[in-house]
C-alpha cells in the first residue's frame, strides 16, 4: 500500500483535496502528496442548524454531482451541500432532527441514518417504498436516542452513490461527557484510480488489492493533525469505504458504533471495517503517526504492509492527564444458549454472488419476530471473505465470537464475522419495521449478501 503511494506521488501533480470549500484553496499548491509537506487535516464543515429551538436541530442537504480531485485522477462523482464528507450534523442526545433533503443528483436517491434506530419510514430504504426522484425532495425527521457517532449515506444504488463521495458524519453528543480541548472527525475512505461505473461492469473499482487503492482522511492522503502540547482529543473515527478495512494502532478506545465503551480500552489494536465506528482520547504528549496493519477482507492481518494514514504533531508535548468519562463499567451478558435466527454467509464474487442462507436479496424469506422480543442471532461465514453484518433499526450486543464469550460488553450495529467464525448477538426487536440485515462490504450487498428483519407492530 505504502509502495503505491510512492510510485503515485512521482507520477503525478499535486493532489488536490475532496474539499472544495474556500479555506481550502490554499491547499492547492505545493507538493501535497508527499509525506514531507503534508495537508493539515481539517473537520468537515458543520451543518447550520436552521431551528432556534434548542432541542430541535433542522437542516438542509442538497444532494448534487461533484468533480473529486485524488492527484491527477479526476472522478466525476457527488457530493452533500458541495463538500465530501457531507457536512457534520451536530445534536444531543434527545433532540429531533430534520434533515430537509433536495436531490439535485442525476439519478434517484435516499438518505440512511446508519447505526441509528430511526421509525421505518425515516431509513432511507427502498424496499417498499420509492426513492427520492431527481429534482424531489425528502424530509427526514426522527428522535436521536442514543449519543455516539454515527453516520449518513444513501441506501440506493449504495455502493455506486457512497463510492462516488455521498456520506457524512452525525454526532449525537451526550452532555454527561466531559468536554475535551479538541475534537476531530475522522472519516476514513478508500479511492482508487478507477471508478468506470458502467452498466457493464458496476462494481469494476473496488476490487481492493487488484488496483491502486489510496486511503484517505476526509479526503487527503497523510494529512496532518496539528495538536497543542498538554490537549485532550476526542477523536471520531468513520470508516466509510465500500470494502476496506483499518487496523488501528493501540489507542486510548472509549466509544463504539453505539456510544461509549464499559471501560475505556487501551490494550488492543482497533479493527475499523466498512461501516464501523470507533472513538479515541488522544493525548498530546508527543509527535506521532497514525498506521494501520494490513487487513484484507480475504482473510484479515498480514496481507499487506503497515500503512501511515496521518501524522499528529504536537507543539510544546506535554504529558495530559486523562479525562472522566462516564464509563458505567457494564457486564457482558451470558449467552442464553438458544439461537431465534441463524444467517449463513456463502459466496463469492463470481456469478454466483453472496447469498445469506442460499438466497439473495430481493428473493428472500423474511425472518419474523415479536415487538419486545428478545433475539439472539448468529451468524456463521462459510465464505472465503470476511464480512461485517449490519443491520439496521436497532442495536446489538456481542455474545461471543468464535465460541468465546466477549471480554467485556460490546453494543454495536456493525461487526465483523471473519472467515470460518461465528458470531452471536442478541438484540431487543423494540422498532417495528422490516429492517434490512446486511453486509457492509457494499458490492457483497449488491451482488446478494442482504435480508429482511420484521419486527411486528
Ligand atoms: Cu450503512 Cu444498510 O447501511
Ligand atoms: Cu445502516
Ligand atoms: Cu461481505
Amino acid at each position: 500500500m505504502r509502495a503505491l503511494w510512492v510510485v503515485f506521488a512521482l507520477a503525478c501533480r499535486p493532489p488536490v483535496s475532496l474539499q472544495e470549500g474556500p479555506d481550502r484553496a490554499s491547499d492547492t499548491s505545493g507538493d501535497t502528496w508527499d509525506d514531507s509537506a503534508p495537508v493539515e487535516l481539517r473537520n468537515p464543515d458543520e451543518a447550520v442548524d436552521l431551528d432556534p429551538d434548542p432541542s430541535v436541530v433542522r437542516v438542509h442537504l442538497v444532494a448534487a454531482p461533484m468533480t473529486h480531485r485524488i492527484g491527477d485522477v479526476e472522478i466525476a462523482g457527488y457530493a452533500y451541500n458541495g463538500q465530501t464528507p457531507g457536512p457534520t450534523l451536530r445534536a444531543k442526545v434527545g433532540d429531533t432532527l430534520i434533515v430537509e433533503l433536495v436531490n439535485d443528483l442525476d439519478v434517484e436517491t435516499t438518505i440512511h441514518w446508519h447505526g441509528v434506530a430511526v421509525p421505518w419510514a425515516m431509513d432511507g430504504v427502498t424496499w417498499q417504498s420509492a426513492p427520492v426522484p431527481v429534482g424531489g425532495d425528502f424530509i427526514y425527521t426522527f428522535t436521536l436516542n442514543r449519543a455516539g457517532t454515527f453516520w449518513y449515506h444513501p441506501h440506493f444504488d449504495t455502493e455506486r452513490q457512497v463510492d462516488l463521495g455521498l456520506y457524512g458524519v452525525l454526532v449525537v453528543e451526550d452532555p454527561a461527557d466531559p468536554v475535551a480541548e479538541d475534537e476531530r472527525i475522522l472519516v476514513f475512505d478508500t479511492w482508487s484510480e478507477v471508478h468506470d461505473h458502467t452498466e457493464e461492469n458496476p462494481a469494476n473499482h473496488h476490487s481492493l488489492g487488484s488496483l491502486p487503492t489510496t486511503w484517505t482522511v476526509n479526503g487527503l492522503v497523510n494529512p496532518v493533525v496539528r495538536g497543542q502540547g498538554g490537549d485532550r482529543v476526542r477523536v471520531r473515527a468513520v470508516n466509510v469505504s465500500n470494502t476496506g478495512y483499518l487496523d488501528l494502532d493501540p489507542s486510548r478506545k472509549i466509544a463504539g458504533d453505539q456510544g461509549l465503551l464499559p471501560f475505556a480500552d487501551e490494550t488492543s489494536r482497533s479493527l475499523l471495517g466498512p461501516g464501523d465506528r470507533s472513538d479515541f482520547e488522544w493525548a498530546m504528549d508527543a509527535s506521532w503517526t497514525l498506521t494501520s496493519r494490513g487487513y484484507s477482507l480475504a482473510g484479515g492481518p498480514a496481507w499487506e504492509d503497515p500503512f501511515d494514514l496521518l501524522q499528529v504533531e504536537v507543539a510544546s508535548p506535554v504529558d495530559a492527564v486523562a479525562l472522566s468519562w462516564p464509563f458505567d463499567g457494564g457486564l457482558p451478558s451470558e449467552d442464553p444458549g438458544t439461537t431465534d435466527i441463524t444467517y449463513v454467509f456463502t459466496g463469492d464474487s463470481g456469478a454466483g454472488g453472496w447469498m445469506i442462507n442460499g438466497e439473495q436479496f430481493p428473493e428472500v424469506t423474511i425472518e419474523t419476530v415479536e415487538l419486545g422480543q428478545e433475539v439472539v442471532v448468529e451468524v456463521r461465514n462459510l465464505s472465503a471473505s470476511e464480512h461485517p453484518f449490519h443491520l439496521h433499526g436497532h442495536h446489538f450486543e456481542v455474545l461471543s465470537t468464535a465460541g468465546i464469550p466477549a471480554p467485556s460488553l460490546q453494543i454495536e450495529d456493525t461487526v465483523n464475522v471473519r472467515i470460518g467464525e461465528a458470531v452471536r448477538l442478541k438484540l431487543l426487536a423494540d422498532n417495528p419495521g422490516d429492517w434490512m440485515a446486511h453486509c457492509h462490504i457494499l458490492p457483497h450487498a449488491h451482488l446478494g449478501m442482504m435480508t429482511v428483519l420484521r419486527v411486528l407492530p
